[in-house]
């Protein structure tokens, strides 16, 4: 970096501290330490990575002109060469395969022509190393990440999380997947290498040159991006071609907005053995699953006894009530809640040996209401929409705001209340109205950074019992969580521990339209 770059770095820095010391309490400096992204030579790393986030050309759909991407590119420093996985030919970043425990030292740089930063989303990391929005770096910029592998085995991803650029940069391409391992996991004994199957699903629309057409108006800002050619694994019309037997498939709604109802085209159930960034307890059986944008789960597949040549599809059920009554006329692909093809699983090699579902897998406590400091007075996370703005209690994100409520102490356990917040006249002025709010209620689907959460209890309450009926059956909340789709209608009650970092942590609808529109906070763990 030039020296010119670097002094003008920590003028903005200093501008941001200055910014935030005026309208925070005091001591949150002093959580955030040392604003300067550096590495630190006390901080032993055992892998060591180099992350660019450039512009590229990537070949996403069969025929005619590549598409024009921006992509997260990395490059091993230190540390096993299992680190790192490229799906081939791809605009999504490299598979960072991560054990808990590790050390890990990340040099970002941006070398987009806009501001661009990392986030590492189900991952517990510090502050400074979470890719908060005010860590932003304009083009040409580095940033410096270190933390330690906290996280149990799960399934996680990076993804850019720029101020108010979010959005459009993970629908260009900025995302990829990430694995933990553990011992625990280990012992499991679980389907591992060509067994071990990532599955990243997001929905893009294309123009007749193949490139990426994003959201133009309003009104699409305010339903999200809805896509009409579905990508797994950054390809569009995916097949896998598989053996007879067990496989660990790890999936990711890395869509903007579209919200999937995942069931198999035979009607038998899935088979589910993780959700956000872990093992559940037990492996759960469904009829269908919902995956909301940011949520993950592991499936269990299993196609012994099937023919060769014999063909499964997954895909996304009809369902209902997930955009607001008055979305309207689509612009865009298909509407939110419309069926689609996911993926198709060809039976390619008969073999007569397959692994069994282990009966249990991580042992973990669940958490009671008892657990939290303020059962009696959850902290609400109130969502409203009004034309031109997304809110979360009222307010839109503001990077140097935190409200009173939003201090939590550290070590603390909260109970934390979701829900739909008809009372907000949002930014309608004098045109606001409850049936104005009713109107646009959509589902959200809630990310809370830092230590993850369990689900205590969902509330439904609507009059439209047939839509909450379409996708009901379909929650897994058994497991610990990053990311919650609350429906219309519905309330959710979650607890989230805050152990061990000090400092800003946001929560956010992960509908990144809305996530850009403002609807994300702050706690400010003191
Ligand atoms: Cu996946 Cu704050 O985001
Ligand atoms: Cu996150
Ligand atoms: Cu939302």
């Amino acid at each position: 970096m030039v020296p010119k770059q670097a002094a003008r770095r920590r003028f903005l820095r200093q501008g941001m501290a200055a910014a935030m010391a005026a309208a925070m309490p005091p001591g949150l400096l002093a959580a955030n330490g040392s604003l300067q992204p550096r590495a630190n030579p006390n901080f032993n790393a055992d892998v060591e990575l180099a992350f660019v986030a450039r512009n590229g050309l990537a070949r996403i759909l069969p025929q005619g002109p590549l598409t024009a991407v921006q992509t997260f590119r990395a490059q091993l420093l230190k540390g096993p060469n299992s680190v790192l996985t490229e799906l081939p030919d791809n605009y999504l970043g490299p598979i960072l395969h991560l054990q808990r425990g590790q050390k890990v030292r990340i040099h970002f740089r941006n070398e987009l022509s806009e501001p661009s930063i990392m986030h590492w989303h189900g991952l517990h990391v510090p502050q400074i190393s979470d890719g908060h929005p005010m860590y932003t770096v304009a083009g040409g910029e580095t940033f410096v990440y270190e933390f330690e592998v906290l996280n149990r085995a799960g399934t996680s991803f990076y993804h850019s999380h720029a101020h108010n650029l979010t959005a459009e940069q993970v629908y260009r391409g900025l995302a990829g997947l990430i694995k933990v391992s553990d011992a625990e996991e280990a012992r499991l004994d679980l389907p591992a290498g060509e067994y071990d199957i990532p599955v990243v699903i997001q929905d893009r629309r294309f123009d007749r040159q193949n490139q990426l057409r994003y959201v133009q108006g309003m009104h699409e800002r305010m339903l999200g991006l809805m896509g009409d050619a579905v990508l797994v694994n950054g390809r569009p019309d995916a097949i896998f071609t598989v053996k007879t037997r067990a496989y660990r498939a790890r999936v990711v709604n890395g869509s903007n907005a579209r919200i999937y109802k995942l069931a198999w085209n035979d009607g038998s159930r899935l088979w589910a053995i993780g959700s956000d960034a872990g093992l559940l307890p037990a492996p759960v059986s469904k009829p269908y699953i919902m995956l909301a944008p940011g949520e993950r789960v592991e499936l269990w597949l299993d196609f012994s006894g099937r023919a060769l040549g014999e063909e499964l599809t997954l895909l996304s059920l009809p369902f209902s009530g997930a955009a607001p009554a008055m979305g309207g006329g689509m612009m865009g692909g298909p509407a939110q809640g419309a069926p689609l093809r996911i993926a198709c699983f060809k039976m390619g090699e008969r073999v007569g040996d397959s692994p069994r579902m282990p009966e249990r897998l991580a042992d973990f406590r669940r958490l009671t209401e008892r657990d939290a400091d303020n059962a009696s007075a959850p902290l609400p996370i109130g969502l409203s929409m009004a034309p031109m703005s997304a809110r979360i209690n009222g307010r839109t994100f503001a990077m140097d705001k935190v409200d009173e409520f939003e201090r939590v102490a550290l070590g603390s356990v909260k109970k934390i209340r979701i829900f739909h917040d008809h009372a907000r006249r949002g930014g309608m002025g004098g045109m606001g109205s409850m049936g104005m709010s009713r109107m646009l209620e959509t589902a959200h689907p809630i990310h809370l950074h830092g230590h993850q959460f369990q689900v205590l209890s969902r509330t439904a309450d609507h009059a439209d019992a047939g839509a909450y009926a379409s996708v009901k059956d379909g929650f897994i909340d058994s497991g610990w969580k990053d990311t919650v789709l609350v429906m219309p209608g519905e309330s959710v009650d979650v607890i989230k521990p805050f152990p061990d970092y000090k400092g800003l942590f946001l929560y956010h609808c992960h509908n990144l339209e809305h996530e850009d529109l403002g609807m994300m906070r702050q706690y400010l763990v003191e």
